[in-house]
């Protein structure tokens, strides 16, 4: 295919360099950095845009870095900014979401994003790996399919690199490896087709569709949580913490002493049981997957707090002082917002996992009359173009028929 020279402005959502060619047609480059010229190859040409992938870095950025894990080499997908600073990464980062602020949000002068604290390295306890045909677990790769076998990961904690590098899970396809810094605790989940699974003593095995119960216990701001197989939890414990940190003091002083909560999204009940326990309000989560329903009933029982199990669009919304909202990666949507706003909370935090997403429920929620304020950055994937965010909404306008 086609080699040309870019030089790539900015930074798009989903991780490529955004460059034009000379007649001005939008170009993504893989591996490529703003403020940098590269010789590159075109992938794929269409009418509005094309993309390429960056053969040659003719002048580099000064956040360009040599990648620190081999794996990256051997076509590892899991760490696609490895080539970016760890400052880079976080300047790239904030400059993406501001991006999709203007550009999506319509807002003229969006709030500049602002790093929240980590406690410690981000280290992921909790992955969904593909299984190699020598059954290891690997992430998958850049292009292709597969698992890349790889004796080390730079993001896994030591107790889930354990379970990537010396687990043999023959006959998977897919396994879900699970570890608790606080306990010790590390399961494994593989799917029907898997034959005899080796892992370390004591880690527990499970098969789809077994019925005994599968889960392990994690602290976080000094609560414990029971975090099933099948439920969502946050990549780990570090990255847990300085969620509900962003989360607590984006609330500020809008929840006052016993005043209602409403976690939508709850998961396994995260933001409920830390604000709850710091606050003493009465907080009410939402939540529709049944393992996610049951694991919050646990790790909420000694809270005032009531758990619901249903879809947040299908909930009959309560009145509320505060609405945390942590979406799935496709964001509230219009549905969403409106459960959102009918609880007439003077303050919503929204945390979202894609800037794009956080850009269109900013206009959903302005429409309902809540205005942006502040926006905190969670880095709850280095190495990735991935971004969270926790965002403050404050009311300002009632809505019309309130
Ligand atoms: C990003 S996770 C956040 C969970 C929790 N806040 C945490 O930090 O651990 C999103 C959660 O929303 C749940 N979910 C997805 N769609 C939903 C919906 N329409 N209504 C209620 N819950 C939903 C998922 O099961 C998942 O537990």
């Amino acid at each position: 295919m086609t080699e040309v020279e870019l030089s790539p402005t900015a930074m798009a959502a989903g991780g490529a360099a955004l460059a034009r060619d000379a007649g001005g047609r939008v170009v993504f480059v893989e591996g490529a950095l703003p403020g940098e010229r590269v010789r590159a190859r075109l992938t794929d040409t269409r009418k509005d845009f094309a993309r390429a992938v960056a053969l040659e870095i003719l002048e580099p950025s000064a956040d360009r870095v040599a990648p620190p894990c081999s794996a990256l080499a051997m076509g590892c997908g899991g760490c696609t900014w490895q080539h970016v600073s760890p400052a880079g990464q976080s300047r790239l980062k904030a400059d993406v979401v501001v991006d999709a602020l203007r550009r999506i949000g319509k807002l003229a002068e969006p709030p500049l994003p602002r790093a929240a604290l980590m406690g410690g390295p981000p280290l992921r306890t909790t992955a969904r790996l593909a299984v190699s045909p020598g059954g290891r677990a690997g992430h998958r790769p850049r292009t292709g399919s597969g698992a890349v076998e790889t004796d080390a990961c730079l993001v896994a904690h030591p107790l889930l690199e354990e379970l990537i590098v010396d687990g043999r899970y023959p006959g998977a396809h897919e396994v879900l490896l699970r570890a608790s810094v606080a306990t010790g605790e590390r399961i494994v989940l593989v799917d029907r087709g898997a034959g005899a699974v080796q892992v370390p003593a004591g880690v527990r095995v499970f098969q789809e569709g077994d019925t005994q119960p599968a889960f392990i216990h994690e602290e976080v701001a000094g609560r414990r949580f029971r975090i099933s197989a099948g439920s969502f939890f946050q990549a780990g414990p570090e990255v847990a913490g300085a969620l509900a940190s962003a989360v607590t003091s984006s609330i500020g002083e809008a929840l006052p002493d016993g005043g209602v909560l409403v976690d939508a999204y709850a998961g396994v009940g995260l933001f409920a049981s830390v604000i709850a326990a710091q606050r003493r309000a009465r907080v009410v989560a939402v939540e529709s997957d049944p393992s996610a329903v049951a694991d919050a009933r646990v790790n909420l029982a000694d809270l005032d707090a009531q758990v619901v199990g249903v879809e947040v669009a299908r909930w009959r919304p309560r009145p509320a002082d505060v609405v945390v909202a942590d979406p799935a990666r496709s964001g509230l949507g219009r549905p969403g917002a409106g459960a959102v706003a009918a609880t007439g909370a003077s303050r919503v935090v929204l945390v979202s996992c894609d800037p794009a997403s956080l850009a269109r429920d900013s206009v959903l929620l302005r429409e309902a009359g809540y205005a942006l304020v502040s926006v905190l950055l969670v880095d709850a994937f280095p190495h990735t173009f991935h971004v969270e965010t926790v965002s403050r909404f404050d009311l300002v306008t009632a809505r019309p028929g309130s």
